[in-house]
């Protein structure tokens, strides 16, 4: 296996880091060969508040993965939380520039420049840009222009925007770890991958990604997305609770969670009793399961409550078509879709990639991050001399990584 046929994406979370190492295979499916994790260390609320912390956390998953793929990996994509990113909408007009009127890459490439044009206050940079459709001489709706006859060509463009202090420290983690950053996705964007089908995206479907430290909620219509919230609480507040409550450790909470974790306390019994080891020397008790899920269904409500909110905010007090899909560490707590459901109203699923070894929610983003970058960019730019048929999209790439380069230096 050459170097050419592999692409990593990096996902640091809250509560973990995640490498996922996926391999091309032919026609175009991807193998996923390797995979690392390490707990996150020196990150609070998706913020990094410990570099050297987080590069340790970093080179450790990363050298995990490695190993199992028997290669170092040199080039990695990253994801970044929605709370460091926004979402803003522009259009770009050009005059298609063949004298036989048809719409070439570089045509599409241009106006996908055009679009960037935007007033973006000093501490915020353009990360990506997402056609939302392309316009030829006012026919609206086309996908891909490339080929058809026009003189106008239209986009009408999502920009990804990333807070420029976020970005650079991310980047500099990644960087001190010995890795060099061909692209950052939005979480949300790669979740969107691995979690949602083409029907549910152009239907209408809120995703929600319940992780450590944060809880995302994306809504996505009409083939892609067009709207996010990033709520600050998540599965480490639920911990945080037990141990306070049960009057134990994180550590010990975290685990007592896992293991019996319920996400609606009304199914729990008086009877059924669980034993927690106790702290400090202190003798091991046993505690009813409803007690541990009286501590557990609050918070959940309260997560729960809080993405309603913000899907009111959006602009949809109606649940739309596709209902709710669920994913990150927490969507795996027993009754949690069930709970969704009651709340929300509408039909709940809990999404994870469907691939052997990350067959979980907890690898959504990782896993999301490779589709994510090669449908978007051919097979990355691991492969340069590869000719992708989205190359306006990959060289745009190419030059957000030039813009990287310059603030590293
Ligand atoms: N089986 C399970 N039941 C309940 N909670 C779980 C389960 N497995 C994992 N979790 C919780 O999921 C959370 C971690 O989820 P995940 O790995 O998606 O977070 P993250 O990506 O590191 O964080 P964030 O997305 O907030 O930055 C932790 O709080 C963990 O306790
Ligand atoms: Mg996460």
């Amino acid at each position: 296996m050459t170097r050419r046929d592999i692409v990593a994406g990096i996902d640091i979370g809250t509560s973990n880091i995640r490498v996922i190492v996926g391999e091309i295979a032919s026609g175009g499916m991807v193998n996923i060969i390797g995979v690392g994790t390490s707990p996150s260390e020196g990150i609070k609320k998706s913020v990094i508040i410990d570099l050297e912390r987080t590069v340790e956390s970093i080179n450790s998953a990363v050298a995990e993965a490695e190993r199992m793929v028997g290669a170092k990996l040199e080039t990695v994509n990253v994801g970044i939380v929605g709370s460091h990113a926004g979402l803003v909408n522009n259009r770009g007009v050009v005059a298609v520039s063949r004298e036989d009127k048809e719409i070439t890459e570089q045509d599409v490439e241009r106006v996908l420049q055009a679009a960037r044009v935007i007033a973006l206050p000093q501490d915020k940079e353009i990360i990506d840009v997402i056609p939302r459709e392309f316009i030829v001489d006012g026919y609206d709706g086309i996908r891909d222009p490339v080929g058809m006859l026009g003189v106008r060509l239209e986009v009408d463009a999502m920009i990804v925007t990333g807070a420029m202090t976020s970005l650079r420290n991310l980047l500099r983690c990644v960087n001190m770890s010995g890795h060099e950053v061909n692209a950052i996705i939005l979480n949300a964007l790669a979740n969107g991958e691995v979690c949602l089908s083409r029907d549910e995206k152009e239907l209408g479907v809120f995703l929600i990604d319940l992780g450590g430290g944060t809880t995302e909620v994306s809504f996505f219509q009409h083939g892609g997305l067009s709207d996010m919230a990033v709520l600050p609480t998540g599965g480490d507040h639920i911990t945080n609770d037990l141990a306070v409550g049960m009057r134990t450790t994180f550590k010990l909470a975290e685990k007592l969670k896992l293991e019996h974790g319920f996400a609606v306390a009304e199914m729990a019994s008086d009877e059924q009793e669980i034993e927690i080891e106790g702290i400090s020397g202190r003798e091991k008790r046993n505690v009813s399961t409803r007690e541990v899920f009286n501590y557990i269904e609050p918070r959940i409500q309260e997560i729960m409550h809080l993405c309603l909110q913000e899907m009111n905010r959006m602009g949809h007090a109606k649940m739309p078509p596709a209902g709710v899909v669920l994913t990150g560490g927490v969507s795996l707590m027993k009754g949690i879709t069930e709970f969704c459901e009651s709340v929300f109203q509408c039909p709940v699923r809990t999404a994870q990639p469907e691939y052997l070894g990350v067959k979980s929610p907890i690898y959504s983003t990782a896993v999301g991050i490779i589709h994510y970058v090669l449908r978007n960019q051919g097979v990355g730019r691991m492969v340069k001399s590869h000719n992708s048929k989205k190359g306006s999209v990959g060289s745009l790439w190419k030059r957000i990584k030039a813009f990287f380069a310059d603030i590293w230096e």
